[in-house]
């Protein structure tokens, strides 16, 4: 007996035929109800009929030739039925789309032409994942780090933060996209797999098969860890567009170490992220590349999501920080001080800063952490339930 009822939003009547036909061959699925146009605002009777049909799941099929009322019509459905589950249906070489499609909520995104197996795969997992939470989880967050300039501290900053967001709220991976990978040994681990693995398998990558591939630190954060030799594999941004969604999917918070990474991969990366970390010192050289870092990277983004991260900071007599953020084009998001024994020290031993509690540095990670995470609803409100058992 079918276990999920499914409306289907496909604008071409040919595909809300297959589609339909399509999910009703799963016997998993039941199509309850197909809609012919995108309803564009809550007022619309479409929506109020889907609505009454509440769903467990709306496939939205994305045209390839005019995403965008499909995609307004997801973040509207995700609004207004936030019970049901948002699957997208498009074409996977178009990495903006399964983008958009993941701001607007999409919990899955399938290629087209679609199959039933992909269907039967998909309302698999999502059973599985509410019979395990009770639940829908909320797709996680993904922060991303760059630097400047090679040297001022992106991984450090990346694997601190990764290791105090995992030790405030569980679920964390850190995901090394950087050229040569380093956060492996700024964690002392020798992982047996890379980005690159994961990448190549995309095909066949599920929850288990992703997990298989994460290297676990001591209190729980996983890394997808980076290259660790310089290599021709050339994945496209439609393929890290895939992997993301993947991972979102699984951890509540995905922090991305880029380092000087810049390319397309980097831009699509922190366009998927809630916040881009700029690190970057305070000497002229470095805040000039800091300027032409989120120039790049706004090209196709947003520079509001980007943030500036002083590292090695120390007062400069007649230069301000607010002077070094307007110097770099984006607002100052965090400093962190200059200590170099100590976190040279950590970093030669494989054992960060967060890790060995160590004072000021590691309040300051935490700090971060916070900051990063003050508008999550879900933060707050374990927040406000610990304070009522108190
Ligand atoms: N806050 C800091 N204070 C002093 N030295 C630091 C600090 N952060 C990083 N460093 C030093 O800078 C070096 C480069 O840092 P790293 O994180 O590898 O930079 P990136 O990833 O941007 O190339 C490290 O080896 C470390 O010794
Ligand atoms: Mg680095």
């Amino acid at each position: 007996m079918p276990e999920l009822s499914v409306v289907i939003v496909a604008a071409d009547a040919d595909q809300r035929a297959i589609l339909q036909v399509l999910v009703d061959g799963t016997s998993v699925g039941q199509a309850v109800l197909t809609c012919q146009t995108f309803p564009t605002s809550a007022t619309d009777p479409i929506v109020r009929k889907i609505h009454a049909a509440n769903p467990q799941i709306i496939v939205v099929d994305i045209p390839a030739d005019n995403a965008i009322p499909a995609l307004r019509t997801m973040e509207l459905l995700q609004h207004e039925v936030p019970d049901s589950a948002i699957f997208a249906i498009g074409n996977l070489n178009q990495p903006q789309v399964i983008v958009g499609a993941m701001r607007a909520g999409a919990k899955e995104f399938m290629e087209r032409p679609t199959t039933t197996t992909d269907l039967i795969e998909a309302f698999v997992r999502h059973t599985a994942t509410q019979k395990k939470t009770g639940r829908e989880i909320a797709r996680g967050k993904v922060f991303t780090v760059v630097n400047a300039k090679g040297g001022s501290g992106a991984t450090t900053i990346a694997v601190n933060l990764a290791l105090a967001l995992q030790s405030s709220h569980g679920n964390t991976a850190l995901v090394d996209i950087a050229h040569l990978g380093h956060c492996g040994l700024h964690l002392n681990l020798k992982p047996s797999f890379s980005v690159g693995d994961a990448l190549r398998n995309l095909h066949r990558l599920d929850s288990s098969l992703l997990e298989s591939f994460m290297t676990r630190h001591s209190g729980g954060l996983q890394l997808l860890a980076g290259s660790n030799a310089p290599t021709t594999f050339d994945p496209s941004t439609s393929e890290f567009a895939r992997l993301f969604d993947m991972l979102v999917n699984h951890y509540r918070y995905v922090v991305v170490d880029a380092s000087s990474r810049l390319d397309a991969a980097t831009r699509l990366v922190s366009n998927m992220s809630q916040s881009v970390l700029l690190v970057s010192q305070t000497d002229v050289n470095s805040l000039w590349s800091a300027a032409r870092v989120q120039q790049y990277l706004a090209e196709t983004g947003k520079r509001e999501r980007i943030g500036l991260v002083l590292n090695r900071y120390r007062k400069i007599a007649g230069f301000s920080e607010a002077d070094a953020a307007s110097a770099a084009g984006v607002k100052l998001l965090w400093k962190v001080p200059n200590q170099f024994s100590v976190i040279s020290t950590a970093i030669d031993r494989g054992v960060p800063i967060m890790q060995q509690g160590h004072g000021d540095m590691a309040q300051g990670f935490h700090g971060l952490a916070s900051v990063l995470t003050e508008n999550d609803l879900e933060v707050k409100r374990t927040t406000w339930s610990l304070f009522k058992t108190v």
